[in-house]
């Protein structure tokens, strides 16, 4: 028989209190545990990102991690950032610079897309940055690498740059 274990995950700043498998990810708690159906799971090995969450404002494939290393972190998934009434300003972008088409991708490019403008904006270096003495600039090689670990099958990666490019923007 499975273990299960007992786990509190807060998700969207609401608590969950779950007994779960020991194993189960995050990926799999969030969306057959708690029905948060909008983190998707492509690969489900770490290799396209669509399962990508936010915790603690940082970006994780929750494919790659178990639900019960969470405890105590805060979960943000798609459905967490925004919603219909009041859309968060990267959802708002990708709708305005057509950013998807299947939209399987979208909602870890999302959560990637914006944990990449905080990197960015925190000054964390990637591989394209160069010269570590310099503040790092916006540049489409740099949203690219850094957004290289989301792969989409429609190839909508330029309008997903430009997305980012005009919230990155509007941020200063
Ligand atoms: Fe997690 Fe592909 S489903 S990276
Ligand atoms: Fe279809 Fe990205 S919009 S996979």
């Amino acid at each position: 028989a499975p273990a299960l274990i007992k786990v509190s995950l807060t998700v969207n700043g609401q608590s969950h209190d779950l007994e779960i498998d020991t194993r189960t990810t995050l990926l799999d708690a969030l969306r057959e545990h708690l029905h948060l159906t909008g983190s998707k799971k492509g690969c489900d090995h770490g290799q396209c990102g669509a399962c990508t969450v936010l915790i603690d404002g940082r970006r994780v494939n929750s494919c790659l991690t178990l639900a019960v290393m969470n405890e105590g972190m805060e979960v943000t998934t798609i459905e967490g950032l925004g919603t219909l009434e009041n859309l968060h300003p990267m959802q708002e972008a990708f709708i305005k610079h057509d950013g998807y088409q299947c939209g399987y991708c979208t909602p870890g490019q999302i959560c990637s897309g914006v944990a990449v403008l905080g990197e960015i904006k925190a000054g964390i270096p990637s591989h394209v940055t160069s010269d570590l003495t310099q503040p790092i600039t916006l540049s489409e090689a740099e949203i690219r690498e850094r957004m290289s670990g989301n792969i989409c099958r429609c190839g909508a990666y330029s309008n997903i740059v430009e997305a980012m490019t005009e919230v990155a923007g509007r941020q200063g």
